[in-house]
């Protein structure tokens, strides 16, 4: 069985930090919208100068842009045995454009991470990100680092993380993001995950909540055939 995997929650939440971890231990691609916006921005497209400016206000792109993106994306051959999806959907638009491209496959496996507000504004004052090799950082003992362990180039902070564009960000989540919790929240492979937890104890929340559904979703397909 192919793992469709969607990672969603707000601004800072470890969708990114977790996303980039499962797609290593489960061998899947991991799809951000965020980064594939932000490498567009880099190479200076049309799409890019586009949504620089959307996303240095902390807005939404539109739903019909990133939906075509989307459904380009998961025609590659690489999503053959499942993919995690970071950053996308974030409206309900989104998602039942993402069911309607999913018609007849797996069932979609959505993992919430619940954070508190305070925690996320503290993380994406922090975070460093690397203009060359795009490793992203968090502050260890108070402290953002400013040199890349990767690549040795120097640390930025990511040009929607200065923090009026944080707020921002957290308020389009509410309004536009938060009610997939009410579209996804019936469905037997939607799990709400802490997210106030370290990386890697949210990183066995997880892999446990993946497995159990897996469990579920074979039964339920067992006894729906006989
Ligand atoms: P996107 O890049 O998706 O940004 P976001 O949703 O705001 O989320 P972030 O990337 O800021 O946070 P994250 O949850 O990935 O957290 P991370 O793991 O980095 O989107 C950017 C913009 O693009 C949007 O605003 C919009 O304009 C546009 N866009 C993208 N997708 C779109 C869509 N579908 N529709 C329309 N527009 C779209 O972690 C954050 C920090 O915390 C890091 O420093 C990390 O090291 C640290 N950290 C992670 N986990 C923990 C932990 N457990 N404890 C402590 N620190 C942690
Ligand atoms: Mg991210
Ligand atoms: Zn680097």
């Amino acid at each position: 069985m192919a793992l469709s995997l969607v990672v969603f929650g707000p601004p800072g939440a470890g969708k990114g930090t977790q996303a980039s971890q499962l797609g290593h231990s489960r061998g899947i691609p991991q799809i951000s919208t965020g980064d594939i916006l932000r490498e567009a921005v880099h190479a200076g497209t049309d799409l890019g100068r586009q949504a620089k400016t959307i996303m240095d206000k902390g807005e939404l792109v539109s739903d019909e842009l990133i939906v075509g993106i989307i459904r380009e994306r998961l025609r590659r051959d690489d999503v053959e045995q499942g993919f995690v999806l970071d950053g996308f959907p974030r409206t309900v638009a989104q998602a039942v454009a993402l069911d309607e491209i999913l018609t007849g496959g797996d069932p979609l496996v959505i993992i919430e991470l619940n954070v508190s507000d305070r925690a996320l504004v503290q993380r994406l004052s922090a975070r460093r990100v690397c203009g060359r090799c795009g490793a992203t950082y968090g502050a260890s003992d108070g402290e953002p680092p400013s040199i890349c362990s990767n690549c040795g180039a120097d640390l930025v902070l990511r040009s929607d993380d200065r923090k009026e564009v944080v707020l921002e960000r957290l308020r389009v989540y509410q309004e536009q993001t938060q009610p997939l919790v009410a579209f996804y929240q019936d469905r037997v492979t939607f799990r709400s995950i802490d997210g106030d937890q370290s990386p890697d104890a949210v990183q066995t929340a997880i892999d446990a909540a993946i497995d159990i559904m897996a469990v579920t979703v074979v039964r339920e397909e067992r006894s729906s055939v006989g």
